[in-house]
């Protein structure tokens, strides 16, 4: 498995890094997005790679984007990674690369929530809505919502944590028109996805959407697109409310720095080789249970 914490691509400008992703221009048009092995755990990336795991979230996210291809366009091109890099710098891409269409990013990421967790637990906790949605009072921690939620958020500058907003927020923000229809579609994906997981025995907890216009300001489906770093997955056959269930991926890791007196704060402490072992194995059968298929190394 090789594997591979940050690229570095030279026949290509590079637009940056992001926590887990590498990404450079192709001409002005396009953008190779390199998944890397790197992990970030309560927002802090840690300093060991998970061997492979660039490639199961580069390979979950083709899954969807095909398997979801009806119900809206996406980003990819079609174009093999391999082609647009120079030849000592395939290795880096194998697997773990798309290039993308250039679009114009919609500055706000589209939430959809199956269940009630996370900051959404704690909102209703406080409020008895999530973002100004109101929901029936006794819900349940990690239970099921009677249908799910649409909670856009604004993207965050760099380094900041994305900030909840209200639909009449987003539709001041982006118009009325657009609004909708994100809305509409981030809910039809999140059901299609959600009602697919579930016969392989995963439950999509939440998760988010990212959408972006092409030159003829058609609205895409851009990013990753439900991956375990930009959703909740929950194994169905220990799900149970009430608590908050483990990540079906991050939980070793999690667990892991729990036991430590670390302030999750960068820098990430070390972590032990059987931490990772076991969490790339989690990484392994997550792309297996969801596909079917062994991860195409
Ligand atoms: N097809 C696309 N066209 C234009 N921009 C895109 C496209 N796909 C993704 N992006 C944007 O590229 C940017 C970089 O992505 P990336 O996720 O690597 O970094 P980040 O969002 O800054 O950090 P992180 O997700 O690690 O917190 C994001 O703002 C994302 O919305
Ligand atoms: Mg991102």
């Amino acid at each position: 498995m090789n594997s591979l914490y940050q690229s570095s691509i030279k026949s290509l400008p590079l637009l940056g890094h992001g926590k887990v992703r590498d990404n450079y221009a192709v001409g002005d048009d396009k953008i190779l997005i390199v998944t890397t092995d790197r992990l970030s755990a309560f927002d802090v990336v840690m300093n060991e790679p998970i061997p492979g795991k660039g490639m199961v979230l580069n390979q979950m996210s083709d899954f969807w984007f095909e398997k979801l291809g009806h119900i809206v366009p996406n980003h990819l091109t079609g174009v093999a990674p391999e082609s647009v890099v120079a030849a000592d710098e395939v290795e880096q891409v194998k697997g773990r690369a798309v290039v993308a269409k250039r679009l114009k990013p919609i500055m706000v990421e589209a939430v959809v929530r199956g269940y009630i967790i996370g900051s959404g637990w704690k909102d209703y906790q406080a409020t008895g809505s999530i973002c100004g949605i109101e929901l029936p009072a006794g819900l349940r921690q990690a239970e099921k919502l009677p249908e799910p939620l649409f909670t856009p958020a604004a993207k965050a500058e760099l380094g900041e944590h994305d900030e909840n907003i209200s639909f009449a927020d987003m539709e001041s923000r982006i118009g009325a028109e657009l609004a909708a229809k994100m809305r509409d579609i981030s809910i039809k994906l999140y059901t299609a996805a959600a009602d697919y997981a579930a016969t392989r025995g995963i439950i999509i907890a939440d998760t988010k959407f990212e959408f972006g216009l092409d030159e003829n300001g058609v609205m895409h489906l851009m990013d990753e697109v439900l991956t375990a770093d930009s959703s909740r997955f929950w194994p169905a056959d220990s799900y149970a409310p009430d608590m908050s269930p483990p990540s079906f991926d991050k939980q070793f890791v999690r667990d892991y720095l729990e036991t430590l007196d670390w302030g999750k704060t960068a820098p990430a402490p070390a972590l032990p080789a059987d931490v990772i072992d076991k969490t790339q194995a989690k990484y392994f059968e997550a792309i297996e249970r969801l596909t079917g298929q062994k991860l195409k190394a």
